[in-house]
């Protein structure tokens, strides 16, 4: 831990550090897709102290590449630039790619994420069982499930130090009954005091230390937003936080303007929960697109780009294109797009610089640096598990 001093207070901030990358401070910025997170957002968090995340989910749709027909080929090529917009941006700053296992063209996202440069892969939505395999060939990309329970942790630690030799070098746990975006757990779960970060935060520090006895730093997702619940987050033992919806309404965010409009105006019960076609709930603004949903699939949404391994869409022509509306969204089309948020959409009041945000949090305490000595993870053994 390193002391930060602040104009009234001292607080112990801890030294984040994720396989070989220490940020300034002990934050990552959430991917956020589509297009809510690329070069812009992510660029300018590397550059302000915290590591950067851009989405890689459908990129291509929206790029120069896309042709109507080379849906795929045109992510990795987006995935490409993006990757190279923000190492432009931020040349010393920590870059991440956040893959969604879930989608049809994870495995290619990971090795364009790799073999371009990103420095930490952070991914979710399932279990990224193969993560390690897919980078073999890069061992300096640092590798961070999102997971929402211990259990799913336990199967990753466990299945990666089998198959792979390898352990994660960070794990993300994100409770889901304030995050944006996808949630990892069903509907009837979601507010569950079984997945909160002060339940599943101290149960999975204190299994990684004690009972596996490793050295993982654990990292807070789902609504932080001030100091104090970055602070609160530490106290329950994490080493880091990962925010996404605070950032949207920022100038550096890739957002469009009608998008973080949608923040602006957000009031509690505006933030609701849509079955969405992968299989999970996710969080979003209530509009003319979630209010049209119980209805059945809305006029012109088929599935023409495969873009998920599984689909309601595509196999029981139920829900709607996430792709589609999701991209809507990214485009500045707030009635017919898909508007992710988390419940912290509600407290979004202006569009600031990324810098004020990070000020905000963490203050201008001394930067964390790479003096503390890190135990280094120990081979592990399944009889551990
Ligand atoms: C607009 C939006 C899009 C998101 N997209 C993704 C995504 O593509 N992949 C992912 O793993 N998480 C995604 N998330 C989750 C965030 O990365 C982050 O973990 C989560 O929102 C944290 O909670 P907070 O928004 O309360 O800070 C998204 C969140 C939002 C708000």
């Amino acid at each position: 831990m390193r002391e930060e001093k602040s104009n009234s207070t001292s607080v112990n901030l801890p030294l984040l550090k994720i396989g070989k990358y220490i940020p300034a401070y002990p934050l990552v910025q959430g991917g956020m897709g589509v297009r809510i997170s690329a070069s812009g957002l992510a660029g300018a968090v590397a550059k302000a102290g915290g590591i950067g995340t851009i989405a890689s989910v459908g990129l291509g749709f929206s790029s120069k590449y896309y042709t109507g027909k080379n849906y795929f080929e045109s992510n990795k090529l987006a995935l490409a630039d993006e990757i190279a917009a923000a190492r432009i941006i931020a040349p010393d700053g920590i870059i991440a790619v956040n893959c969604m296992v879930a989608l049809t063209d994870y495995e290619d996202m990971v090795r364009t994420a790799a073999e371009k440069g990103a420095q930490v892969i952070i991914s979710g939505a399932g279990l990224p069982m193969q993560l390690p395999e897919y980078t073999k060939d890069f061992p300096d990309v640092a590798l961070v499930p999102i997971v929402s329970s211990v259990k799913a942790a336990r199967l990753i630690i466990k299945k990666w130090d089998k198959l792979h030799g390898r352990l994660p070098d960070a794990i993300v746990v994100e409770a889901p009954a304030m995050a944006g975006g996808h949630l990892g757990a069903r509907a009837e779960e979601v507010f569950s005091s079984e997945m909160t970060l002060e339940k599943v935060v101290p149960d999975l520090v204190e299994f990684l230390a004690a009972e596996l006895k490793v050295d993982i730093p654990v990292l807070a997702a789902g609504g932080i937003w001030s100091r104090e619940d970055a602070l609160r987050a530490f106290g329950m033992g994490a080493r880091g936080v990962q925010m996404g919806t605070r950032f949207v309404c920022t100038f550096e965010c890739d957002a469009p303007d009608a998008f973080k409009q949608m923040y602006l105006e957000a009031k509690s019960d505006d933030i609701i929960l849509v079955e969405s076609p992968v299989g999970l709930p996710g969080r979003a603004i209530r509009n003319a697109f979630s209010e049209k949903l119980s209805a059945g699939p809305p006029e012109g949404h088929r599935c023409t780009i495969n873009c998920l391994k599984h689909c309601s869409l595509r196999t029981e022509k139920t829900g709607f294109c996430i792709a589609k509306a999701l991209t809507a969204a990214h485009k500045g089309d707030v009635e017919e797009g898909l508007i992710f948020s988390g419940s912290n959409a509600a407290r979004c009041r202006e569009i600031v610089h990324v810098r004020d945000v990070i000020e905000d949090l963490f203050g201008q305490g001394e930067k964390a640096v790479a003096k503390g000595k890190h135990a280094a993870c120990r081979k592990l053994t399944v009889t551990d598990l």
